[in-house]
């Protein structure tokens, strides 16, 4: 499977929020990648559902719902019904994680659970046969633009591993700091999906950084 590109809306213009969706349809880009905040989880608020909701009018690739909020089950439901195509709750946010990866398969999204830097990929052992998407956090969550934690590289060698073990067949998605320099090392170590915002939303051709993002698989020298 070639990688795939999900440039995150959370970095558009939201001013200009149809221009930029009409780029990321031109574009080589395979999702859209909605960041969720709540101000609760994270320390920062970024949309609900009617941005959702105009986003899916005018996308014409799969949105990729990433919650970093606190009791996500009370809301996935709606979320689906806003269109999203995948969902990821966080590990850290849910008590009953193994719950709510049912009631997402019920609701007929691919299943995604989100890990915090800080949280060790073994604590998805139990689950991860049912999970069709891990996100590798490689910031904090909460914040687009920040700096790359290089730990991530171990952490998809460790989630690979365990992805073998148990005979998973989830895919392995970075989100955060991701750019043009580190994307090819991220895809020989092993990840399926790259997020970028920063680096897709404020370069002179976001839709040429995501054609070279995408070709950043050629580069694994
Ligand atoms: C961070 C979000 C990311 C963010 C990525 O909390 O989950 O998806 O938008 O932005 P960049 O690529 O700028 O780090
Ligand atoms: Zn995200």
């Amino acid at each position: 499977m070639s990688v795939l590109i999900a440039p995150s809306v959370l970095s558009a213009d939201f001013g200009n929020l149809q221009r930029d969706i009409k780029m990321i349809n031109e574009s080589r880009a395979d999702w859209f990648h909605v960041d969720v905040m709540d101000g609760v989880f994270v320390p920062n608020i970024s949309f609900g559902f009617p941005v959702m909701k105009a986003v899916k009018k005018h996308a014409r690739k799969p949105l990729d719902v990433h919650l970093m909020i606190v009791e996500p089950d009370k809301y996935l439901a709606a979320f689906a019904d806003a269109g999203a195509a995948i969902i990821s709750v966080h590990f850290e946010a849910c008590t009953h994680l193994h719950r709510t990866i049912q009631s997402l398969r019920q609701l007929g999204v691919l299943a995604g659970v989100a890990i915090n830097p800080h949280t060790p990929v073994s604590q998805l052992s139990e689950v991860i046969a049912q999970i069709d998407v891990v996100v590798l956090m490689s910031v904090n969550p909460g914040f687009g633009g920040q700096k790359f934690i290089k730990n991530t590289y171990s952490k998809i060698d460790d989630l690979r591993n365990l992805i073998m073990r148990k005979n998973s067949s989830a895919k392995i998605e970075i989100d955060g700091g991701v750019d043009l320099q580190n994307a090819p090392e991220l895809i020989r170590a092993g990840a399926d999906i790259l997020v970028a915002g920063n680096t897709v939303f404020n370069s002179p051709s976001p839709v040429d950084t995501i054609a070279r993002l995408k070709e950043s698989e050629n580069q694994m020298a």
